[in-house]
């Protein structure tokens, strides 16, 4: 089945139960600056959620374009993408868990004639929040889900809500089974070996949380989405996306044109292509900033893999043809926006090519240098001036020095562009570098304490908290944050036990680079950010914290031992003081 039979199909079923198709919402989200873009089928619906009425009623279904940027750089392998398409049905206050999976059962069994063998379902197992899903599980049994093909999980894989507030609740995720061996003997839906794959998922909408906590919302809702370009090549047997017919044209294409054989950059070069395409057919233009900014990476990115697959960068407008009579069945504005998208994207390559070449040239005075003088090594420095002044990104000077046959020091330029970042960031806020006037074993334990502290903190009082000072010695930290009362001791005993579950929970703290709005975009916590430079160093702890943040960090939670506040003072007005141990 096509992608546009299986889209159909969903429209026309849901429609003959009742429900009205409504039009999908442009990528770029009216009215909403919050977010970069529209990240699933129910954020437009938002309002209609929470109670206000409908126009066209209490059932609908879409399809829905997505952007989702947070695995863009996971795009290459067998299964992210940034652009996807949700199929989605909604109940807004009308039916509920029965009819909702009997319809999905139906419609995976009886339309799409998936074997029941081949499906399993998740359901919510409960918490002090709220309790176990035994109705959902019962509505699947009667539907005729097969005995042990229903299992039950946490908040982890079967809750659902768009961020940290909003409405929310419990969900049931179907998976389609590809009949693959078992990774192991523990292998179950959960897994992401490549065994199970989800392709549903209806969200029993039912709560609403808030910085405080969850309540119920006035009414009880289904939201449904399904990822086409999963079902698509599920159904037709194929390994990944891109070897369906929505990517086809422009892979075989790639294939044709290119010098070298790289299967990540062809996917690279055609998923890019294709999300470029419809952010520009949606309005979006490529600038330095939020969703720009995206677009640009997206542009920038794929122009890279191109270079690396060796295709000739005036191909573009050839792949754009491609790309359009492949899609303009299911998306018709590409047609119709054929010619802006290919202005927008060959204006935008050949700024890069620009860049690219004066980065290049002055690689080769360097190389031409170092060869009269014997040396075989690019060392950090070279790196980093072709990046700072140049605007020459270092993965590609890596490349060429390769192909150069020169080895390069990465580290050396690590290391540099850290000191850079340090410097431009001094000067404006010697507070911060005063928090991290040393950094030894214990400091070190500290700063990452004081990063789960004032997550805790907003979990614990509410998102206005923000940091106002910091400071480290080897015996405690000392941390200043907004806030306009003093901490009850229930408060205080909520932050440790939930540090000290986060430390139990042994989670990794990963360093990213990015650009400065990329780092707001994503939410990232900072105390000044209009000072930092332009490129800002990064600290992320699972999805408890992300803060702009110089390090140096311990490299798991696990390392940190038990976390106790020893005093909650008032430091200056609005702002409260804390002194915590690791002990
Ligand atoms: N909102 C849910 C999701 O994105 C179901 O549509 O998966």
């Amino acid at each position: 089945m096509r992608a546009i039979e299986i889209r159909k199909k969903y429209l026309d079923f849901f429609k003959n139960h009742g429900h009205k198709i409504i039009p999908s919402s442009p990528l770029i989200p009216e009215n909403d600056p919050s977010v970069l873009f529209t990240t699933a089928g129910m954020q437009p619906l938002v309002p209609y959620l929470l109670g206000e009425p409908h126009p066209e009623g209490k059932r609908l279904t879409d399809y829905q374009k997505c952007v989702r940027t947070n695995d863009i750089d996971e795009v290459g392998d067998n299964r992210h993408l940034t652009y996807f398409e949700m199929l989605g049905n909604w109940s807004l206050g009308d039916y509920f868990k029965e009819e909702s999976i009997s319809m999905s059962f139906d419609f995976l069994t009886k339309e799409l004639n998936i074997p029941v063998e081949k499906i399993y379902v998740t359901v919510f197992k409960g918490d002090s929040d709220c309790p176990r899903d035994e109705l959902a599980a019962a509505c699947w049994k009667k539907a005729g889900i097969l005995d042990g093909h229903i299992y039950y999980y946490g908040k982890d894989d079967n809750w659902w809500i768009a961020g940290e507030t909003g409405p929310c609740g419990p969900d049931t995720e179907m998976f389609y089974d590809t009949g693959k061996l078992k990774c192991s003997e523990n292998c179950q839906p959960s897994c992401d070996c490549g065994k199970y794959v989800e392709i549903w998922n209806n969200v029993f909408m039912e709560y609403f949380k808030s910085e405080t906590g969850y309540s119920k919302l006035k009414q009880q809702n289904v939201d449904t989405g399904m990822g086409l370009e999963r079902i698509t090549f599920l159904l037709q047997g194929k390994e990944t996306p891109f070897d369906t017919e929505l990517f086809k044209g422009v892979m075989d294409k790639l294939f044709e044109l290119q010098k070298n054989d790289i299967i990540e950059s062809r996917r690279i070069v055609a998923e890019h292509l294709r999300s470029s395409m419809m952010i520009i057919a949606d309005g979006g233009r490529p600038t330095n900033l939020d969703r720009g900014y995206v677009l640009r990476k997206l542009i920038r990115r794929m122009i890279r893999h191109m270079n690396k697959l060796g295709i000739e960068l005036n191909e573009l407008s050839t792949l754009i043809d491609i790309n359009v009579d492949n899609l303009k069945e299911l998306y018709p504005e590409l047609e119709k926006n054929k010619e802006k998208i290919k202005q927008v994207m060959i204006e935008e390559k050949d700024k890069f090519v620009k860049t690219l070449n004066n980065g290049e040239r002055e690689f080769e005075k360097e190389v031409k240098k170092l060869k009269e003088q014997v040396k075989d090594t690019l060392d950090g420095k070279i790196v980093f001036r072709l990046y700072d002044t140049y605007g020459f990104p270092p993965e590609v000077t890596k490349d060429l020095a390769t192909e150069n046959g020169m080895k390069i020091s990465m580290e050396e330029f690590d290391k540099l562009f850290k000191e850079h970042q340090e410097k431009s960031r001094a000067g404006s806020d010697k507070k911060f570098k005063g928090g991290l006037a040393s950094t030894g074993e214990i400091e070190t334990k500290y700063h990452t304490a004081t990063h789960l502290l004032n997550a805790a903190l907003k979990q614990v009082l509410g998102s206005h908290v923000h940091q106002r000072g910091s400071n480290i010695t080897e015996e405690r930290l000392r941390f200043d944050f907004s806030h306009d009362s003093k901490m009850t001791d229930e408060e205080k005993q909520k932050v440790e036990e939930l540090v000290n579950k986060w430390i139990a929970d042994k989670i990794p703290v990963e360093h990213f680079e990015m650009k400065k709005e990329e780092a707001i975009a994503q939410g990232a916590e900072a105390m000044f950010i209009e000072k930092y430079g332009d490129i800002v160093s990064v600290y992320k702890i699972g999805d408890i914290s992300l803060e702009l943040c110089g390090g140096p960090h311990v490299k798991n939670t696990e390392e940190l031992g038990h976390f106790k506040i020893k005093k909650e003072e008032a430091s200056s007005s609005g702002v409260r003081r804390i002194k915590a141990i690791l002990e």
